[in-house]
């Protein structure tokens, strides 16, 4: 029996690649071209199961051309690249990789909000222009973070990863604002206030975005949110481009209406707003939370488990929606 197509559609590891092969007859991209939609279409023909990143869209039109797709696997926990309601109305499975990233991306998270209140990338580059001369009392002078305040808009699993770490690692104060509560053990565990958004952005001294992207949670943070903010606050965001508007942010911080912001997502990523770019109190970052070699490897197994187990036993490990019909 011949094996079934896919296209894996960005480059991963090699030994995934392989791995899929024993299954698959495989299309693979490891030149790592970014395609355009009609591409990715054309591409799609003849596949029923795909490997995508969070830069291919997967939508109607797309579903509409290949009627023989069954399923599409995405290598990311987040997935608003992808229609899921379409796909389940086409019988497609979609899958995402939760979980294998977690306290890597509260690491991340971590590292960015340090980054940003402590002024470690702007003192570099200060440092490598040749502008050092002399110690100063009051030389890059940021934020504490240690028994600050910190505010989490969007309390699932990363989010809960980076209160434990705010909470029991540097003492800070946790509040967070999620669409809903966490159970009190779990509030407990994180030693997280759950208040309104409107109290979190007035009290935090760091406010980490950690929300799905949705068109409900398009613009969380805009001109009007970053006016309640304090002047001292710093603003994280690893969540998704778009959960900020990014002009409005830039505004505010060549204002000096907030002190800082740390990004590592971006509205039309890979493009940067220019603006923000001309503001030196903004850490920038090019969408690499999750991006350690364990678990980027890790996220790509979990996708090509995913295709392997649905494909083989009808039944992913950790997919998105459910259908009724017979799964391969
Ligand atoms: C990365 O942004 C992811 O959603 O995994």
């Amino acid at each position: 029996m011949s094996k079934p197509s896919i296209l894996v559609a960005r480059a991963i590891f090699p030994e995934v690649l392989q791995s899929l092969a024993q299954v698959f007859e495989v299309e693979s991209n490891q030149a790592d071209e970014v395609w355009s939609a009609a591409e990715l279409t054309r591409r799609m023909q003849g596949k029923v199961g795909a490997l995508t990143t969070g830069s291919e869209r997967i939508d109607a039109m797309l579903l509409q051309a290949n009627p023989q797709l069954k399923m599409v696997a995405n290598m990311a926990v987040g997935f608003n690249n992808f229609d899921v309601p379409a796909m389940t109305a086409a019988g497609v499975l979609a899958s995402n990789t939760p979980d294998v990233l977690t306290e890597t991306t509260a690491d991340f998270g971590f590292a960015l909000l340090m980054a940003t209140a402590r002024r470690i990338t702007e003192s570099e580059h200060f440092l490598r222009a040749g502008h050092w001369t002399k110690w100063s009392y009051d030389m890059f002078a940021g934020a504490e973070v240690h028994g600050a305040t910190i505010g989490i808009l969007g309390m699932g699993r990363i989010g809960q990863g980076i209160a434990r770490r705010a909470a029991h690692g540097f003492g800070m104060n946790v509040t967070y604002n999620n669409r809903s509560r966490l159970s009190a053990d779990l509030e407990a565990e994180c030693k997280a206030r759950y208040v309104t958004k409107e109290e979190l952005l007035k009290t935090a001294d760091h406010v980490m975005l950690v929300v799905p992207y949705s068109a409900e949670s398009h613009h969380t943070i805009g001109a009007p949110e970053l006016a309640l903010m304090k002047r001292t606050a710093t603003l994280v965001n690893i969540a998704r481009g778009g959960i900020v508007d990014d002009a409005a942010l830039a505004k505010a911080l060549a204002a000096g209406q907030i002190a800082a912001a740390g990004l590592d997502v971006f509205e039309g990523e890979p493009k940067v707003h220019p603006e923000l770019l001309k503001v030196s109190n903004v850490v920038l970052t090019p969408h690499i939370a999750s991006s350690t070699v364990k678990t980027r490897r890790a996220m790509a197994q979990l996708a090509a488990d995913n295709l392997v187990a649905y494909f083989t036993k009808g039944q992913a490990l950790t997919p998105l929606n459910t259908l009724n019909g017979a799964a391969a």
